[in-house]
């Protein structure tokens, strides 16, 4: 009797096993069969009822069966995981034959593209690239400037104040008093950075807008000096047959003060639309240091001089890139960027 029922159950659970499509379904198997409450479990309480000498060859025969559905069971685990395995490996692969989609890389921009000519030709001639603070005191911004507080000068930079004496640049000419400051002499330095005016936007105004300051300060220098320097700039910039003109001019911290044209570079002088018929481009304000910013700085006017220059960056850009707005150098699209 038992024997048949033993039977019965090792074809059953052998079937069942068969048709275990998945995990799940053969750990249903595995509790149906050999769980706490499952078939074996059953049969072992009927153990009680053999007699004495049927006990162990019934025992033993419930113990083979037992371990060759465990050893089934076990068998087809491995297969199905298996199986499964395969199936991820497969949806896994990759093909290394499919070309790369590519990124996006950045460009640089027509600011940066024209200062890094900018700052090449000075480095030629021997400068150094320095940088100053943005967040100033009116003291380096104005007063060491030769700019007192009741000068117009103070008007026409519209200031932005953060709080008392404390002020965004209006110019980078602050980097020259901090230089001298130093006290390491003779200067030879290029000063690259943002400053700010309370303008409105316009095609040629914004509120933060970058200068490049220079300053050279030696014994026996002249006008003549400031003249060669800047005009071997002006070659390097658009071109070795460029010409300069200096214009007199006021700033406060410079005497004499000029402002440097170059002839246009896209008629050469004649006259066109790109320099408005005049021939002649407006690129610099400069001057020679005023003896009395020399001298608030710590520096004798009678044993050193200086001349100095102040450089629009995004005229520079805008000129020699023929850009001819100024808000699109601040909207960073990188079809426009690309361009250059
Ligand atoms: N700081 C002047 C400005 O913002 C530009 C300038 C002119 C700088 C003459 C100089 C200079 O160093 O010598 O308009």
């Amino acid at each position: 009797m038992i024997k048949e029922r033993l039977e019965k159950i090792r074809q059953d659970a052998l079937k069942r096993i068969q048709g275990g499509e998945n995990l799940d379904k053969l750990n249903q198997v595995r509790i149906d069969f050999l769980g706490k409450k499952g078939e074996f479990s059953e049969v072992m309480k009927s153990l009680k009822e053999l007699s004495k000498e049927d006990r162990p060859t019934i025992g033993a025969m419930i113990n083979d069966t037992r371990k060759e559905i465990e050893a089934e069971l076990e068998r087809a685990r491995h297969k199905l995981e298996k199986a499964v395995r395969e199936q991820r490996l497969k949806s896994e692969t990759i093909d290394v034959t499919l070309p790369s989609k590519g990124f996006d890389l950045g460009h640089a921009h027509p600011n940066q593209i024209a200062l890094s000519e900018i700052a090449r030709i000075f480095i030629g001639m021997g400068y150094e690239v320095v940088e100053g603070p943005e967040v100033e005191r009116d003291y380096y911004n104005f007063e060491a400037l030769n700019i007192p507080a009741d000068h117009p000068a103070k008007d026409e930079q519209d200031t932005f104040y953060v709080e008392g004496d404390i002020l965004l640049r209006t110019q980078t000419s602050g980097t020259q008093i901090h230089e001298m400051e130093k006290g390491k002499l003779p200067i030879r330095m290029i000063s690259p950075g943002r400053v700010y005016r309370s303008d409105e936007v316009d095609a040629t105004h914004s509120p933060c807008f970058h200068q490049v300051e220079g300053l050279l300060i030696d014994k026996d220098v002249s006008f003549s000096d400031l003249k060669g320097t800047l005009r071997e700039f002006a070659r390097g910039l658009f071109g070795e047959d460029t010409k300069v003109k200096f214009r007199p001019h006021h700033f406060p911290f410079t005497e004499p003060s000029a402002e440097m044209d170059v002839s246009c570079f896209k008629c050469g002088g004649k006259g066109c639309r790109f320099c408005k018929g005049e021939g002649w481009i407006e690129i610099l304000g400069c001057g020679m240091v005023h003896p009395h910013v020399l001298e608030m700085s710590g520096i004798d006017p009678k044993e050193y001089r200086g001349f100095a220059f102040g450089i629009g960056l995004e005229r520079i850009a805008l000129l020699k890139y023929e850009i001819d707005d100024m808000r699109l150098l601040y909207e960073n699209d990188i079809r426009f960027l690309r361009q250059f």
